[in-house]
């Protein structure tokens, strides 16, 4: 038994902040943002509207996708470091707002990397035969943890939702996944401020705190690794893919294992320059995108991977 994805759906919200806005906002430049990052603009959440709003509109678009109806869902992952409450966690509140209930829901705290570690919990209940009909979600309002008045992190961060429906199938959907993390690099990329930490007297009390350029090298470092490893385990050459969702985090990160894999960039799909990195909401929207638009096609070979905050990092291979 193998778990499938059968339905994709994606969310942003309406407020768009393009490079040239931010230009207003901070020393800084469109070109300097665009040379260094690849990201032209990025959407944000409007005042009040929520993490979980972000992820209902995404997950009834998988639904609908998927051709089924929400109160068939009795699975819920939910990858956000953006919650809206501290407890319910945004799985739970995304079941109630779908009127599916009684089956788990829990949300998944692996910052960028929130999605693979979902999607490769649900993969195994499915697999396992605990659960039919899961849905794997990954949502953020990184707007709420940005310190706008940081020019080398509000550059880079946004808010967007993502969702896919997984149904068991005796076909191969899900052929691996592989999760890692290494706190010992916690400094380099975390965000200050906690509830049992307590909070900065002074504004922003929760911010995104990030060493750029230390981030950068070790993520083209361990994502080169991690494409490796999903390859090696399932005796696939790289020649046999057909395309990588990557995390969006970086044109240049991406670009960079695109060159490990030997893919030309028209077999990569990028949604970097409009959305900015969304975190656990990343790789769900690129892969809607990819779906929607008519590249990803059935029976197409996907390898998805990411790298967050922490360290959290992953890869998923995927047969549509
Ligand atoms: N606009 C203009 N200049 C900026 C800037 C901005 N938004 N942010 C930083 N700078 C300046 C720095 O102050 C520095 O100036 P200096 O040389 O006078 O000291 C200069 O640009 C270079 O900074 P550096 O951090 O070395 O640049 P970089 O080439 O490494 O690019 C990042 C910075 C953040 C774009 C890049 O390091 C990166 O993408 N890292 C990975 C971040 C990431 O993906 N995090 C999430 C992982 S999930």
């Amino acid at each position: 038994m193998y778990s499938r994805i059968v339905g994709t759906g994606s969310y942003l919200p309406e407020k768009v902040l393009t490079n040239f806005d931010l230009e207003k906002m901070m020393d800084t430049s469109d070109e300097w943002i665009r040379e260094r990052t690849g990201i032209e603009r990025r959407h944000i959440a409007a005042e009040g509207q929520t993490t979980v709003d972000l992820a209902e509109p995404a997950a009834r678009r998988a639904l609908e996708a998927a051709g089924v109806h929400p109160s068939e869902v009795d699975f819920i992952a939910f990858g956000t470091t953006t919650p809206d409450l501290v407890f319910p966690n945004c799985g739970v509140l995304l079941q109630q707002r779908l009127g599916a209930r009684g089956g788990p829901a829990f949300s998944v705290e692996t910052a960028c990397s929130g999605f693979l570690y979902a999607l490769s919990i649900a993969d195994k209940f499915v697999r396992a035969g605990e659960a039919k009909c899961a849905l794997v979600v990954g949502a953020e309002t990184l707007s709420r943890i940005t310190d706008w008045k940081d020019r080398s992190t509000a550059v880079l961060f946004a808010d967007g939702a993502g969702a896919v429906v997984l149904k068991p199938s005796e076909q191969p959907g899900i052929l691996s996944t592989h999760l890692h993390a290494d706190g010992t690099y916690k400094d380099l990329l975390y965000c200050r401020g906690g509830v049992s930490t307590g909070f900065p007297v002074e504004e922003p009390r929760m911010a995104i705190a990030m060493v750029g350029n230390e981030v950068f090298k070790l993520a083209v470092s361990w994502l080169g690794k991690a494409v490796d490893e999903a390859l090696a385990a399932n005796g696939i050459d790289k020649s046999e893919l057909d395309w990588l969702v990557p995390h969006q985090a970086n044109i240049r990160i991406i670009q960079a294992t695109a060159r490990r894999l030997d893919l030309p960039m028209d077999r990569v799909i990028c949604t970097v320059a409009e959305h900015g990195n969304t975190s656990a909401a990343s790789v769900p929207l690129a892969l809607d995108v990819g779906v929607r638009d008519g590249r990803l096609k059935p029976g197409q070979l996907l390898l998805l991977e990411a790298f967050g905050g922490g360290f959290t990092w992953g890869s998923a291979l995927v047969r549509l």
